[in-house]
């Protein structure tokens, strides 16, 4: 897969606040020491001037663009996915798959683009780039594994949420999709980090509060070096405190929900069903109605079935 680095020159402002390394060090019940080198390792590795998160693809970078001026014409999306097999070969799968193919079946390129348009195309090579470079941490493969299905569910459920309150966003599927992303990135940075891997890989459990803390803002951060667009980037970073989001957009919002039915539905995580689901405040600034609710309720359920099969 052809890669190159987005602008080298933009520097994300997102960093890891003294008060933030403090607050997660005093949280580590267990072994102080240790929290207070994984902490200082995850900051220093991201804030450092040096470095380089997993290459986002030069397919995405560009049908990222493409999808934003919307004025780009199917033969210059064509050119673009055909430079790259894996994800030719997955937009026309999903041009074949039940859900677009009522008629008959595409064999062109060039007609599963059109069949599935831009924004369509861009989720799937996003899909491909999160396979294949994110949720990729050499040690963790089951937890991968899980956390690549999670985010595609996510995806699902956050386009979902989109449609019933009518809220037209093209970019709904990546929020989901990369909205955990940062669990990967901070285990790439440990399985990265020498002194951390001194005694061998950690076990999950002892990186785990690490991973719970750390994620939101390790996430944004890589989406923003990678240029990606501020509601991402929010999104991404703000989805278990959208309150501390300055931009308090709604896709924030929507994200969070997203989380909350993940939750509630065992997928990614163990199941901790939403109690009294009608009542969560959650939902109520959302302007979400009782029935929505429970639509939004049992949707999330039939994806994490399918999820199962
Ligand atoms: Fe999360
Ligand atoms: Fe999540």
């Amino acid at each position: 897969m052809t890669t190159k680095r987005t602008d080298s020159s933009h520097r994300s402002h997102i960093t890891i606040s003294e008060m933030d390394l403090i607050k997660f060090i005093k949280r580590s019940w267990g072994d102080e020491t240790f929290a207070k080198r994984l902490g200082w390792a995850i900051k220093t590795t991201i804030e450092s001037k040096t470095y380089k998160p997993p290459l986002l693809p030069e397919t995405a970078v560009r049908l990222s663009e493409m999808a934003s001026r919307r004025d780009c014409d199917v033969r210059d999306v064509e050119n673009v996915v055909k430079q790259d097999p894996i994800v030719a070969a997955h937009v026309l799968s999903v041009a074949n798959s039940a859900f677009y193919s009522r008629r008959s079946p595409t064999r062109t390129l060039k007609a599963a683009i059109t069949r599935l348009g831009i924004t369509t195309v861009r989720d799937v090579a996003f899909k491909v780039v999160a396979q294949t470079q994110i949720f990729k941490v050499p040690g963790y493969v089951d937890r991968m594994r899980e956390l690549f299905q999670a985010a595609q569910a996510a995806g699902t459920i956050a386009k979902q949420i989109c449609r019933i309150l009518r809220f037209e966003s093209e970019l709904a599927y990546l929020c989901g999709l990369l909205h955990d992303m940062g669990e990967a990135m901070v285990l790439n940075i440990i399985t990265n980090n020498e002194p951390l891997m001194v005694d061998g890989l950690p076990p999950l459990s002892a990186v785990e509060p690490a991973v719970t803390f750390f994620h939101g803002t390790v996430g944004a951060r890589i989406c923003d070096l990678w240029g990606l667009p501020p509601l991402i980037v929010d999104a991404v970073r703000f989805h278990h405190q959208p309150e501390r989001s300055a931009n308090s957009s709604q896709m924030t919002l929507v994200v969070a929900v997203t989380d909350m039915l993940l939750k509630h539905a065992g997928i990614g995580v163990p199941p901790e069903p939403i109690e009294d689901p009608l009542e969560h405040p959650r939902f109520f600034e959302l302007n979400l109605s009782p029935n929505q609710v429970k639509d939004l309720l049992a949707f999330a359920e039939n994806v994490a079935e399918s999820e199962g099969e």
